[in-house]
């Protein structure tokens, strides 16, 4: 029998489509299937500095959030109770106000915590259970950069959302003969561009896994023009590392603009550049991610019930699964270069500016 009793539910880091179907779906199982009290933390840990934010999610509460994108637990990727920003004498000093937290949330009788949150998110929560909170983690990104997990949820909408925008993308390209750059997200690594590029029928896709030169991707752009493509998609990912010749300027500009300058220079093409940006975050889950987020979320309660503290859930193959959050957090899992999917994308003709 557990002795659980109250759970409190934070989301941290950057949102993604499928928060509140977590949020919903832990709530739901808390309630239905064990009797629990269950406590709403808004932004992430940062709530606990202040516990009569924190309010009561009830079945009414949950009601109506699954196809909502975004979370009403609202979320922060600045705040870490042990490295707190705090203005002491007109300067900021940077505090560890981790037992306050902690001390915070006994005081609203919260017995543990799900933390729904990335690897920055998951760090946090592993040092607050190291300190003794007990903590049970959901991951999250639509990056789907976490090796713990085969797929993170937010990831799939994340994909119809650029592969959506490429569709639109190919028919102006098209019209106008024109070499169209899309700047999709993807700070480390090249998942959202590499699988979007695919199902967009993108011609380039260029990933931080793969260092290009911008006379590679020129030298793509002709190839294609001399067989009487006259024009060109260009997918880029975020995080890609900046070509030697361009280095000096990362800084001034996104790095889309910065590649869509240098390729027109170099191609002698007209280049139109696309940041998509934060609407790769927003919307509705696609159901895939409400499925995803709704196993996640019942079987973070069941971990709880079980006491497997310290630990995350996670999707392999077919299954929710449970590691170790010391083991899962810090790996990134990058695209591999030489992986059969980027090998199918070069079979069917795709570049990477190699
Ligand atoms: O980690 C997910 C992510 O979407 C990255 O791809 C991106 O760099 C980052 O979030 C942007 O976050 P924000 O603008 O909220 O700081």
């Amino acid at each position: 029998m557990s002795d659980i009793r109250c759970i409190g539910i934070a989301t941290g880091g950057g949102d993604a489509p499928g928060l509140n179907a977590v949020i919903r779906a832990a709530t739901k199982a808390a309630i239905l299937k064990h009797g629990w009290k269950v406590i709403g933390i808004p932004d992430g840990f940062d709530g606990l500095i202040w516990p009569e934010k924190s309010f009561e999610l009830t079945l009414k509460e949950v009601s109506g959030i699954l196809p909502r994108g975004g979370t009403i637990l609202g979320t922060t990727n600045r705040g870490d109770p042990f490295h707190y920003k705090k203005v002491v004498h007109g300067k900021e000093v940077l505090r560890d106000i981790s037992a306050q937290v902690i001390a915070n949330a006994a005081k609203l009788g919260i017995d543990a915590i799900i933390s729904i949150g990335g690897d920055g998110s998951q760090k946090i929560a592993y040092e607050l259970f190291k300190k003794g909170m007990k903590i049970v983690g959901v991951p999250k990104t639509i990056d789907n950069d976490l090796s713990a997990t085969q797929v993170t949820f937010g990831f799939d909408t994340a994909l119809h959302t650029v592969t959506d925008a490429i569709d639109k993308i190919h028919t102006t390209a098209a019209s106008h003969h024109r070499v169209m750059v899309v700047e999709v997200m993807g700070r480390d690594c090249g998942w959202i561009a590499l699988e979007a590029g695919i199902a967009g029928g993108a011609h380039v896709i260029l990933i931080p896994e793969i260092p290009f030169t911008i006379e590679h991707v020129c030298r793509h752009i002709a190839e294609r023009e001399k067989v009487g493509k006259d024009f060109t998609i260009i997918v880029v990912a975020e995080g890609v590392r900046t070509p030697p010749e361009l280095k000096e300027n990362r800084r001034a500009s996104s790095i889309g603009n910065l590649l869509g300058n240098a390729i027109a220079r170099g191609s002698g093409k007209d280049v139109r550049v696309s940041v998509l940006g934060h609407i790769q975050r927003g919307g509705t889950p696609s159901p895939f991610d409400r499925i995803l987020a709704t196993r996640f979320g019942v079987a973070a309660v069941d971990l709880i019930a079980a006491g497997g503290f310290g630990m995350m859930v996670a999707l392999h193959g077919d299954t929710i699964v449970s590691v170790d959050v010391a083991h899962a957090i810090g790996h990134l899992k990058s695209v591999n270069p030489n992986g059969e999917i980027v090998r199918t994308a070069r079979a069917v003709g795709i570049g990477f500016g190699d």
